[in-house]
């Protein structure tokens, strides 16, 4: 079948979920397994480990305190198949258009296509110019590294401040505070998103023009918060530097829009270009990752790649059942529609993976947040949960309660690495400890004969226990996922990105959505741009809903409170 011909099929419509007809077994499957505790099913088999984990690199996935089965997971691979996920799959690594509504490839892989092979675009093999940014970034790293790339006035940089917002901000920060260890112990990474005129007011205040890089990164250098923040660095900048030749030597941009680029003012020799087929979202491995290369330097970023790399090959070859992405999308799917769970957690075990909640937090909700098929109809079944989450161990001092005795149920996954990056091996203990603990609280939970053993009234309830046991009684058979890594390193962050990157793609497969445009944002920028100058308006505003256009109207008169308006 020729590609266009598969597109029109495609185009035709593909029922989601609900639809396929495994999905009926699946449900009456859901049904049994609903009141099935975990703590029975670990008790009738010894080997539900071995059964529900799987090793990929230096990555193992536990996946064996599930609400599943082996049943529950055929049903769900065969869910898979359904949808052909495995098509779907080819269609991206081979370039094809599957970002419909944008008609675009979606190849973040070949970023990060560390074989000789060819990957392409409209017949076209990317790798030559993929290859050639790496090299031009390898390059300017370097001599910013080195030294050798000096400020205005002959200093070394000291500062890179990456002006950027969503994915052209998340990733990178990201990525840069996961590999704080391997940091240029003379470079500092900095990062402007917030359009809040604080956040980069307070950025500029602890820089010395002399001594600072900014990387206005913008897939499209028209986002308005990233241009308002980009243009008030500059301005502050010459307002030291004084003359705009020094701009050259002090903004560099990541961008796929050369013409507004040379427009802002960077010469277009400091530009490291990527492509319209790189999603925002996904771009941390393309240009958009320039001051990962300048904190951790080519031979580092280059190990990110090579462990996405890897997580790539699995991806496309693992058969479906033994697929890292491809089972933690199934099981998101199970709790998502059959379970009706609403989200789900990221809790890294980890001080280095803080952010990791925010990035996927963004590339899940982005890619997976809509109601309308990829052919263009309203959904009946629920598609992206919420994403969210924070630092395991500050969790367990402030939302966990909610995990273990609300009664939501919300799977998590757990990501911890088995070797730290300080000495201080009695505090790692004590958080592996911690992880290993509250992954078997939420599962097992505490019967209510075990509490009232706990509370030392073996027999029964007593008066005084009985008004409080119910308190202590945990339910348990809450799901989680556990993610170990040997150690944070380059290759393992590659390796973990990518595989959230790919859960993401099973699941908008599974759900028939296009994960890779976002007109959800449009919206809003759009009113916003209509609100803006209302705010500056001498007259009172009235075009919208009472409640936009009375706080307009309040804001304008508190903004000034004496200008009598
Ligand atoms: O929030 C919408 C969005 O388009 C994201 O998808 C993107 O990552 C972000 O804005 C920034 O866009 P740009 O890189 O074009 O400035």
């Amino acid at each position: 079948m020729s590609s266009a011909i598969q597109m029109l099929r495609n185009e035709a419509g593909e029922p989601g979920v609900l639809h396929r007809p495994v999905y009926r077994v699946l449900q009456a499957h859901h049904a049994q397994m609903a009141t099935v505790h975990m703590r029975d099913l670990f008790a009738a088999d010894p080997a539900r480990f071995e059964r529900f984990s799987l090793r990929v690199g230096g990555l193992l996935l536990d996946y064996s305190k599930n609400r599943i089965t082996g049943d529950t997971m055929s049903l769900l691979v065969r869910l898979a198949e359904e949808a052909d996920v495995a098509g779907w799959r080819e269609r991206m690594f081979t370039g094809e258009k599957i970002n419909n509504t944008e008609n675009r490839a979606v190849l973040h892989v070949a970023l990060r296509n560390r074989s000789k092979q060819p990957m392409r675009v409209d017949g076209e093999d990317v790798m030559p110019k993929v290859s050639a940014v790496i090299g031009r970034m390898a390059t300017f790293a370097e001599q910013v590294r080195s030294g050798e790339w000096r400020g205005y006035t002959g200093k070394r940089i000291t500062d890179v401040v990456n002006i950027g917002i969503g994915g052209s901000d998340l990733g990178p920060q990201m990525v840069c505070q996961a590999l704080k260890p391997y940091h240029h112990p003379q470079l500092k990474a900095h990062f402007i998103s917030n359009v809040d005129g604080a956040h980069v007011q307070e950025i500029l205040e602890a820089l010395n023009p002399e001594t600072a890089l900014f990387i206005v990164s913008s897939k499209t250098f028209a986002t308005q918060e990233t241009m308002t923040n980009a243009h008030h660095a500059r301005e502050w900048f010459l307002a030291r530097a004084l003359a705009t030749r020094h701009v050259a030597r002090h903004f560099v941009a990541a961008s796929t829009n050369r013409h507004a680029v040379a427009a802002f003012g960077i010469d277009p020799a400091h530009m490291f270009e990527f492509w319209d087929w790189v999603g925002g979202r996904y771009s941390l491995w393309s240009a958009i990752g320039l001051s990962i290369v300048l904190a951790v330097g080519a031979e580092r970023f280059v190990e990110l790649l090579e462990g996405a790399h890897e997580m790539d090959g699995h991806f496309r070859h693992a058969p479906l059942e033994q697929n890292m992405p491809v089972i933690l999308a199934l099981l998101g799917v199970w709790y998502n529609n059959l379970f009706g769970a609403e989200s789900h957690a990221i809790l890294p075990y980890d001080h280095y993976l803080s952010s990791l909640p925010a990035y996927l937090q963004q590339a899940d909700m982005e890619s997976n947040g809509k109601s309308v098929s990829r052919d263009g109809k309203v959904v009946d079944y629920s598609t992206g949960a919420i994403v969210w989450g924070a630092s395991g161990i500050n969790g367990q001092h402030a939302f966990y309660q909610l995990l273990h005795q609300g009664s939501r149920m919300i799977p998590a996954d757990f990501i911890v690495s088995v070797e730290p990056h300080t000495e201080l091996q009695a505090h790692h203990d004590i958080l592996f400890a911690h992880f290993l603990a509250q992954t078997e609280a939420l599962m097992r939970g505490r019967t209510r004969g075990e509490t009232l053993l706990e509370m030392g009234s073996p027999e029964g309830d007593s008066a005084q226990t009985g008004q409080f046991v119910q308190h202590k009684v945990f339910d348990g058979n809450h799901p989680s996922n556990a993610l170990l890594l040997q150690k944070l390193t380059p290759h393992a962050l590659g390796m973990l990105i990518a595989l959230y990157e790919h859960k993401i793609f099973v699941q908008g497969v599974i759900w028939n959505l296009n994960s890779y445009d976002q007109w959800g944002v449009e919206l809003g920028k759009q009113l916003a741009s209509r609100i803006l100058p209302e705010l500056q308006a001498a007259a009172p505003v009235t075009g919208h809903d009472a409640s936009t256009s009375a706080l307009i109207n309040h804001y304008r008169r508190m903004r000034q409170p004496h200008a009598g308006l």
